[in-house]
């Protein structure tokens, strides 16, 4: 360990700084390994000065000082003090002016935090605290500077020198160099500082607002990847148009720059007007990219492009409020995308995401709060929790609220607080103020509760009386540091659905309190339990619970399973269509689970085989729908419903159920596939994209027949598709089938691409995710081979990080796998803490393992602590875990 033990950090002791940096001017000379910085700030004090500390305290890690001037004063050796993690300025003035030089070392920077090189290419990454990396400062976002930089550089290597705002002067300098001057206008964060130097090609394109201004749109990639970018900018002009519509947002600088490169420990960076992006997000073309990159392309181009008001105009106090930015921002990119794209395909994709990640996080060792109440490491709260579930709560207050009333709340929180540092009780106050001050009172129990609660539900008719109750009680299970929970206020949508299909109107029989109890099949649930009964029900309607996913929980219900048939087939609310099917589908598959353990033999039920049946055949579905709704539960979503996680007998269940299915409706599928797979212009639309999907849906249910005919149909697709979305699912199908056609198909694919490093980490991924034990084998094989870095976080997530996710194989009884992720946490935080930390946290399961397997995690979780020098990053994870 660094520290001898690491500090815990409290949003109660949150106070403000004692000093401000109104202004900061940074000079860079680059240079690989010597890179020469100097910073000029403006500092004064945040109080009465006579009231404060005297010592001003600066944040600096893996900084070499050289001289400190204040007022243009050299500091002899007794006015400052070096201490771990910082510098200390002795008894400084009410109003001064502080010069800093120092020199860091970005080659040998592999954590990708503050200033690195990713191949040839200067950039920066200073969210959450980077920028203590680059230079000494009050490294907190609530000091919000105006900042002008100047880029110095050797001028062959590094044509392309840029910094946040607008250039405001360049010039050639002596030996070889030249430099570049920006000044960003606005105030900022340092989290949102950004350089980038290298010899890049550029694409570039206008954008016209809505006051009729002409933006200069910039995005620096690699040379030779210029053509990829297309879909990146028609994403970035929608983007800006939709914020300008929906938000009445306008872009504020001259200039919106965008660059990519390929060692990033995240998907990117919103920094001010230059935005840095992991390449994965910004180049697609149909020959390298899937159907599901360009839509990822599309999503992180509008999150970081919202974040400029959502973000970076109002930014965050201190970083507990992180959710603040990143709830609402990963909000206002799932509509967006929503808008662009069929809306109800993608609310289930982001339902997906959040159900089988982050339930499992809010389930685990390291659930916490969407606000949490502490830190070690704050690079550890860039979680599903912080941004998918925060994107839920978000959601649910525009559902509260109407669109409407939810647009009156954003303009508020502009009006109120442009230009400002803020916390998420500053939103939900604007959000009230603009709503006749709406009641948030126990829906802020979201903001500090961990854990997903659980609805139960129970149902009653009575028939003479033509009424219809249903009785619901949340719960929410104990978190780490949570046993008890108050109960939440949340919207539940509500369809009580007739014989016919039609929905029932709702009329509450008694309205009990002076809050709406329902508003548009929206019930108000905010007791522990409470009972709604409908009145002028002439029938005993089927229920249709919390649609739309209105409020982000689990249900249990005491309904039948025919119900979840009939909804499969009726449900006028498509999401509850989907997910009807997945939870007849999880019911079921849970009791093969327990069967297969039992050595029973399993067999599948037939009236699901029928609805199943059903969904193959009708014709009205949309396909990308179908495509939704056929995909069986995945084996994660399986585990959740385990006490103790089986994961042999679920994985062979889920094996099961599909051979099952596909062996029954072969012929149909086979004339699916046949109908989809006929020669097309290939196109990018929705239509496209869902016959894409599901033709290799089909695809892998004909090889889980086992029938070799199929095998020869998958080698066929590999050998002519003309997009990667159609070669990926081939590869990929045909490797897990452990087809005769595996190897070669390994081979040919490499040779095809093997110089385009994206497509290559999905090669990586295709192989680390197969099952069998030979896979281990071919991971480690893999470590060595010439397209794998471990200083490449994408590399490291696709090889890596697919194993963790690869069940069967990492959970083996022989600790194997195990013992290889323990050694690649400990390898790998050498280099890169947050990318070891994200590994760290694949040993989340560990309290519901079966003890054999529990054990050998232990043995694992206990050599990680007793490595010496573990980071903060992994301590914090694997500490918690092993609690
Ligand atoms: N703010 C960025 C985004 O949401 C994420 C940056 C996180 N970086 C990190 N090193 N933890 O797009
Ligand atoms: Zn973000």
């Amino acid at each position: 360990m660094k520290d001898a033990s690491p500090q815990t950090i409290f949003l109660k002791d949150y106070t403000p700084s004692d000093y401000l940096i109104s202004k900061i001017h940074l000079t860079f000379d680059l240079d690989d390994t010597n890179t020469q910085v100097i910073s000029k700030m403006n500092v004064s004090a945040n109080y009465d000065f006579k009231s404060l500390k005297r010592d001003l305290v600066l944040n600096g890690e893996e900084l070499t000082l050289n001289k400190i001037f204040v007022d243009g004063v050299e500091l002899g050796a007794d006015q400052y003090e070096l201490i771990e993690d910082g510098l200390v300025i002795k008894e400084v003035k009410e109003e001064f002016i502080l010069e800093i030089h120092n020199t860091i070392n970005p080659l040998a920077n592999k954590a990708l935090d503050g200033l690195y090189k990713s191949g040839s290419i200067f950039c920066t990454q200073n969210e959450p605290e980077g920028f203590r990396r680059i230079t000494y400062f009050i490294d907190r976002p609530d000091i919000m500077a105006v900042y002008t930089t100047k880029v110095i550089a050797d001028k062959a290597k590094y044509p392309v020198l840029l910094s946040n705002g607008n250039p405001i002067d360049s010039g050639d300098l002596e030996g070889g160099k030249h430099f570049v001057e920006w000044l960003d206008p606005f105030v900022k964060p340092s989290y949102l500082y950004a350089l980038v130097a290298g010899d890049l090609g550029l694409v570039q394109d206008e954008f016209t607002t809505m006051s009729g201004r002409k933006i200069d749109l910039r995005i620096y990639v690699d040379k030779g990847n210029e053509s990829k970018c297309d879909h990146a900018m028609e994403s970035l002009k929608n983007s800006m148009r939709w914020d300008e519509e929906v938000y009445g947002r306008e872009y504020d600088l001259d200039i919106y720059m965008i660059v990519a490169v390929d060692a990033f420990n995240m998907g990117a960076m919103e920094n001010k007007g230059l935005n840095i992006f992991n390449s994965a997000y910004v180049l697609a073309d149909p020959k390298t990219a899937t159907d599901s990159n360009f839509f990822g392309v599309e999503g992180v181009i509008g999150h970081e492009y919202f974040h400029n008001w959502t973000g970076n105009r109002i930014t965050c106090r201190d970083w507990f409020q992180l959710t603040l930015k990143e709830g609402l921002t990963v909000f206002r990119d799932q509509e967006f995308s929503s808008d662009m794209n069929s809306r109800v395909v993608n609310r289930i994709a982001n339902i997906k995401t959040l159900k089988s990640r982050q339930f499992v996080e809010d389930a685990g060792p390291t659930a916490h709060p969407i606000k949490p109440s502490s830190y070690i490491e704050i690079n550890n709260f860039y979680t599903m929790t912080i941004y998918e579930k925060g994107s839920e709560v978000i959601r649910m207050i525009h559902t509260l609220l109407g669109a409407d009333g939810f647009r009156k709340g954003t303009d508020k929180y502009f009006e109120l607080f442009d230009g400002q540092a803020v916390t998420t009780e500053d939103f939900i106050h604007a959000m009230s103020v603009a709503n006749d001050n709406y009641d948030f009172t126990q829906f802020k129990n979201w903001y500090h509760q961990a854990g997903t609660p659980m609805l139960d539900i129970k149902t009653s008719y009575n028939e003479a009386a033509k009424e219809y109750s249903i009785t619901v009680t949340q719960s929410c299970k104990p978190t780490p540091g949570q046993d008890e929970k108050k109960p939440y206020h949340m919207p539940f949508g509500l369809g009580l659905v007739s014989k016919d299909g039609a929905d029932f109107p709702l009329k509450l029989k008694e309205v009990f309190t002076a809050q709406p109890q329902i508003e548009e099949n929206i019930l108000h649930l905010t007791q522990e339990s409470e009972t709604f009964t409908f009145t002028g029900i002439d029938h005993e309607p089927v229920p249709s619970f919390n649609r739309g996913f209105s409020a982000p929980v689990n249900l249990k219900s005491d309904r039948p399973l025919s119900d979840f048939v009939f909804l499969m087939a009726n449900d006028n609310d498509e999401y509850n269509r989907y997910e009807s099917a997945q939870a007849l589908a999880i019911e079921l598959m849970s009791c093969l689970v327990k069967d297969a353990a039992n050595g029973v033999p399993l067999k599948l039920d037939a009236p699901f085989i029928k609805a199943y049946g059903e969904l193959i055949k009708d014709e009205s579905l949309d396909n990308s729908f179908k495509a939704l709704i056929l995909d069986i539960p995945s084996e994660g979503i399986l585990h959740q419903a385990q006490d103790v996680v089986d994961f042999e007998n679920t994985f062979k269940v889920r094996k099961f159920v599909k051979e099952t299915l596909a062996k029954t409706y072969e012929q149909e599928l086979s004339a699916i596939y046949d109908s989809l797979n006929v020669d097309k212009e290939y196109s990018l639309s929705p239509e496209a994209m869902g016959e894409r999907e599901l033709k290799n849906l089909v695809l892998g249910l004909l090889l889980s027949t086992g029938n070799s005919k199929y095998d020869d149909l998958a080698y066929e697709q590999f050998v002519k598709a003309t997009n990667m979305t159609d070669e990926f699912a081939a590869l990929t199908m045909i490797i897990h089938s452990d087809s005769k056609y595996a190897d070669e198909v390994i081979e040919k694919f490499f040779i095809k691409w093997k110089h385009e490093t994206l497509v290559m980490q999905k090669w990586l991924t295709a192989q680390a995710s197969a099952r069998g034990e030979k896979t281990l084998g071919r991971v480690k094989e893999l470590l060595s081979n010439e397209v794998y870095d471990k200083s490449v976080p994408n590399l490291v997530r696709s090889l890596i990080g697919t194993f963790t996710a690869n069940y069967t194989e990492f959970h083996n009884t022989s600790g194997v796998g195990y013992e290889f992720i323990t050694n690649q946490i400990i390898d790998i935080d050498k280099l890169n803490p947050q990318m070891a930390s994200r590994l760290a946290g694949s040993f989340k399961d560990y309290k519901r393992l079966p003890s054999d397997l529990k054990a050998l995690v232990k043995t694992s979780l206990e050599r990680i602590l007793a490595e010496k020098d573990i980071s903060r990053n992994v301590y914090e994870i694997v500490s918690k875990t092993h609690a």
